[in-house]
């Protein structure tokens, strides 16, 4: 059995599984005369919703499995496969652009309150604004009003929309095609099954010591510092572990996938569970859990220093000179703390607050990074033994062209990828500072090394591009 056929049969028994264990919690709460309270009755509710999704996810999950085992094979496999890529990453950034922007946005008003202007007693602080052609005026209230409105417009789906779509994103891209995107066969000889477990257990496990390190007294802002920086070199750790097993593109959006679910799992666990403390006990008339706020509080914190780092490793896999560097993950390291850092400006700055030296570090951190990219002088191989083209001719055409000609011959790649062809000598010229670029310095081409090229074809290659990349 394959992986595809392993993970299918997992997900739609789970979906199943829960939808009969949702139903069964719903009728338990529905006859309990001691559930009938504002807070059960809100969980039953949520579990009746959760099962009607679960049941459309196993079914979705057993119809996509019918098609997949439909198509396996035929040109078709691939060609789906791409659109799902493309469907699930374009809702990923419309749902990830809803959070980040809510969340920005919120981060602003909490920010830019006018705290002490004729501001009533109930009130925390309110703020006058214009956009889109029209006058916007809100109030933040210092505990909850005294009766809860009927319409009160929560937060939440954008995150979990977010974190749905991105796991199916990365199961779609790495995952299904874990040969050549997820694994680097110039390292390890894993099976594509081992791969995917251990992306997966990174993920829980990282959640998991997330949890256990967000302890109370370490979540104090005093250790903020300290618990920022025992993060920081966990991350490291595991973005280095995984650099040594992956693919580095893969292992790069391992990191982001780890902080996405540290960042959705504080909205689920922690967020959203704690206003709705806070909604039940305005309801019931009672003073609400504080402790909960606050710490929800702290890991709204932590979230808003992940967006920028997590929306860089997003984009990452469009600059192979990052991930591709023989030190990536000391580059990926100095990219998040900049990240970070100018993060914490802006929300200084919209407090009116300025740190001096925040700025400068983190421009500091990305010259850094540019400067330890930078490609280095090949002098020397101008003066080696002249490489000529008919050397070169077979090189591309038995590693490259499968997937880069007009008539690929790749199992999987059926047409030529990023429109890049190498089918006339002229055509391999005008490539000459991509292959440099792809097969030679960050070594991402051959993709997952399909072809097998091996170092000295890669030396060869380079010699040929340096010394001018003549036809002769
Ligand atoms: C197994 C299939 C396969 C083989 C073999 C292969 N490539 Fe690619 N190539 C791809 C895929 C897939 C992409 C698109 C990658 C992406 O979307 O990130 C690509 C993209 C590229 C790009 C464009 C990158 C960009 O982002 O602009 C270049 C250049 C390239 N390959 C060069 C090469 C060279 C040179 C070789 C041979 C040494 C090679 N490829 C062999 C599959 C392959």
């Amino acid at each position: 059995m394959g992986i595809v056929e392993t993970m299918m049969g997992i997900l739609v028994s789970l979906c199943f599984f829960g939808v009969l264990i949702c139903k069964r919690l719903v009728r338990q709460y529905a006859q309990d005369p001691l559930r009938q309270n504002e807070r059960d009755k809100d969980f039953a509710a949520n579990m009746l919703f959760f099962s009607k999704w679960l049941l459309f996810l196993g079914v979705f999950f057993t119809i996509s499995y019918v098609v997949y085992y439909t198509v396996k094979g035929s040109l078709w496999q691939a060609h789906l496969q791409d659109w799902l890529d493309l469907i699930f990453r374009w809702l990923h950034i419309i749902f990830g652009i809803a959070w980040i922007g809510a969340s920005f946005y919120f981060v602003f008003l909490e920010n830019s309150l006018n705290r002490n202007n004729n501001v009533r007693d109930e009130l925390a602080g309110n703020l006058w604004a214009i956009h889109g052609g029209g006058f916007y005026y809100l109030e933040k209230f210092k505990a909850a009003p005294k009766s809860i409105p009927k319409h009160l417009h929560w937060f939440k789906y954008e995150a979990y929309f977010t974190w749905l779509t991105g796991t199916c994103l990365l199961t779609v891209v790495y995952y299904f095609d874990a040969e050549s995107f997820l694994i680097n066969p110039e390292i390890t000889n894993m099976t594509p099954v081992i791969g995917v477990m251990i992306g997966v257990s990174s993920i829980v496990f990282s959640y998991v010591f997330y949890e256990l390190l967000s302890k109370p007294a370490m979540l104090q802002p005093k250790r903020r510092p300290l618990f920022f920086a025992i993060m920081f070199v966990y991350l490291a750790i595991v973005g280095y572990g995984l650099s040594l097993v992956f693919n580095p593109r893969a292992a790069y959006i391992h990191l982001g996938a780890i902080m996405g679910t540290m960042m959705a799992g504080n909205v689920f666990f922690c967020i959203i569970p704690a206003q709705k403390e806070m909604v039940f006990a305005a309801k019931e008339g009672r003073e609400p859990d504080v402790s909960l706020g606050i710490r929800a509080s702290y890991r709204s914190y932590h979230n808003n220093y992940f967006t920028l780092p997590v929306l860089f490793i997003m984009i990452s896999n469009h600059f192979p000179s990052t991930f591709g560097h023989q030190n990536n993950i000391l580059i990926l390291a100095l990219l998040c703390l900049a990240g970070a850092g100018i993060k914490h400006y802006h929300n200084q700055w919209e407090r009116g607050e300025s740190n001096k030296w925040v700025v400068p570090l983190s421009i500091a951190f990305i010259l850094s990074a540019i400067y330890i990219t930078a490609p280095m002088s090949r002098d020397e191989l101008l003066n080696a033994e002249k490489v000529s083209f008919s050397e070169i001719h077979p090189i591309i055409q038995q590693r490259c062209s499968p997937c880069h000609a007009k008539n690929c011959t790749d199992d999987v790649y059926i047409v030529a990828q990023k429109g890049i062809i190498f089918d006339t000598p002229e055509l391999i010229v005008q490539h000459k500072d991509k292959i440099l670029n792809f097969a030679v310095i960050n070594k991402t081409m051959p993709q997952g090394n399909k072809t097998r090229i091996t170092q000295e074809e890669r030396d060869q290659l380079e010699k040929w591009i340096i010394q001018g990349a003549k036809l002769d």
